[in-house]
C-alpha cells in the first residue's frame, strides 16, 4: 500500500484571517499551490493556484466580484472552482476548472481541510478559544522552515531542548531534569512536564514572574493533530503560590514535504507583560528553532544520514510520530476501499 506523504482528511491553518481579503493570497499546502481570497460578502475562498488554460498562477489575477479572474487571458473562476467565463469565446470548455477547498474560519485563525470537500467536517476543527478571550495577550512569529513538519512537532514535544537551545530565554539546567509522562487519547499525545521548587526560567518574566524565583513549573503539551500542537505553561511561586500562565499554540502546516510553514502564538494573562520583549525573546527562540530543523532536514536529506539514538525525552515525538503515520495508512486503506 502506498501511503501519501500527507494526512490529508484533516484541518489545518492556512492563514490569520485578517492576512486575506479581497486581493488573492498565494500559499503552498500539503504540495499544492492555493489562491485564498474573500468574497463580496467576506466569506473565504480556496482555489488551486494554477489556470487550467496555460498554468498561470490564479492568485497573480484578480477577483472579480465573487469570482477569481486569471491575469493572463481573464478566464474567471466561481468560488466552486468553475470557469464561468472564456474572454475570446462564447463557450466554456466543461474541463475548465480548478479543486476548490473546505475552508473555515474560526476565532482569528483560517482553518483549510487538506481532503475532498464533502469529506470536510467543520465540527472536527480544533478549539483554540484562548486567541478570543481578552483575559490573554498574544505575541506571534510566523516562518518559513526549510524542514518536515513531523521535525516540528517533535521539537515542541521535548523540551529538553529549552535549556541548550533556547538557553536566554526559556530554559534552565532543572527544567533538563523534570519528569515527563505520556498519555495518548483519542488520537492525542499528552506531554506533562513538571519541576518542582526551581528557579523560573527568563520567560517567566513575561507571566509576572521575577526569573530565578523558585517555583513549580508545569507544562502540559498536546499533539492535537497533524497542523496543531499546544502547550499550556504554568509557575506556580512557592512562597506565595500565586501562579503565572503561558498558553502556546504551534500552527504547523505542511507545504511540500521537506518545508513547513509554522506559526507560533503565545499568550499571556499578565497584563503587565512587555509585550514588545516578550516578542524579540519568541522571535529569536522560533529562528533557533529554525536553524536546528533545517539543520536537522540538511543532514536526514544525506544519503549516509545514519540511525537516531532516541532517549526518555524523545517519547511524546515518538508517539506523535506514530500517530500520523497511522492517519496516514488509515487514510490509504480508505481511499483503496473507495476505489475497489
Ligand atoms: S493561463 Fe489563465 S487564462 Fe490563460
Ligand atoms: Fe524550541
Amino acid at each position: 500500500m502506498k501511503l501519501d506523504a500527507f494526512v490529508r482528511d484533516q484541518w489545518y491553518v492556512a492563514a490569520w484571517g485578517e492576512e486575506i481579503d479581497r486581493a488573492p493570497v498565494a500559499r503552498e499546502f500539503l504540495g499544492r499551490p492555493v489562491a485564498l481570497y474573500r468574497r463580496t460578502d467576506g466569506d473565504l475562498v480556496a482555489l488551486e493556484d494554477v489556470c487550467p488554460h496555460r498554468g498561470m498562477p490564479l492568485s497573480m489575477g484578480t477577483v472579480v466580484e465573487n469570482d477569481l479572474q486569471c491575469g493572463y487571458h481573464g478566464f474567471r473562476f466561481d468560488p466552486c472552482g468553475q470557469c464561468v467565463h472564456v474572454p475570446s469565446q462564447e463557450e466554456v470548455p466543461a474541463r475548465a476548472r480548478v479543486r476548490s477547498y473546505a475552508i473555515a474560519e474560526r476565532g482569528p485563525l483560517v482553518w483549510l481541510w487538506g481532503g475532498h470537500a464533502d469529506s470536510a467536517d467543520e465540527a472536527s476543527i480544533p478549539d483554540t478559544p484562548e486567541l478570543s478571550d481578552p483575559n490573554f495577550h498574544w505575541v506571534t512569529c510566523t516562518v518559513a522552515m526549510g524542514g518536515h513538519y513531523l521535525l516540528m512537532h517533535e521539537n515542541v514535544m521535548d523540551q529538553t531542548h529549552f535549556h541548550h537551545l533556547h538557553k536566554n530565554f526559556a530554559g534552565t539546567p532543572e527544567w533538563d531534569r523534570g519528569e515527563i509522562t505520556l498519555e495518548v487519547a483519542d488520537g492525542r499525545v499528552i506531554r506533562t512536564h513538571t519541576t518542582p521548587a526551581s528557579p523560573a526560567p527568563p520567560v517567566a518574566a513575561f507571566a509576572g514572574i521575577e526569573p530565578g524565583t523558585i517555583v513549580d513549573s508545569r507544562s502540559v503539551g498536546t499533539f492535537v493533530q497533524p497542523g496543531l500542537n499546544t502547550s499550556t505553561t504554568t509557575h506556580r511561586v512557592c512562597n506565595t503560590g500565586f501562579t503565572g500562565v503561558l498558553q502556546t499554540f504551534h500552527i504547523i502546516t505542511p507545504e511540500t514535504e521537506t518545508s513547513t510553514r509554522y506559526t507560533i502564538a503565545v499568550g499571556t494573562t499578565d497584563p503587565t507583560a512587555d509585550l514588545e520583549r516578550f516578542e524579540v525573546g519568541v522571535c529569536t527562540a522560533t529562528l533557533e528553532d529554525q536553524q536546528a530543523v533545517e539543520a536537522i532536514q540538511r543532514v536526514k536529506a544525506e544519503p549516509a544520514a545514519g540511525t537516531e539514538v532516541s532517549v526518555k525525552a524523545d517519547q511524546p515525538g515518538l508517539r506523535a510520530r506514530r500517530i500520523e503515520r497511522e492517519l496516514r495508512v488509515e487514510e490509504a486503506k480508505r481511499h483503496e476501499r473507495a476505489t475497489i
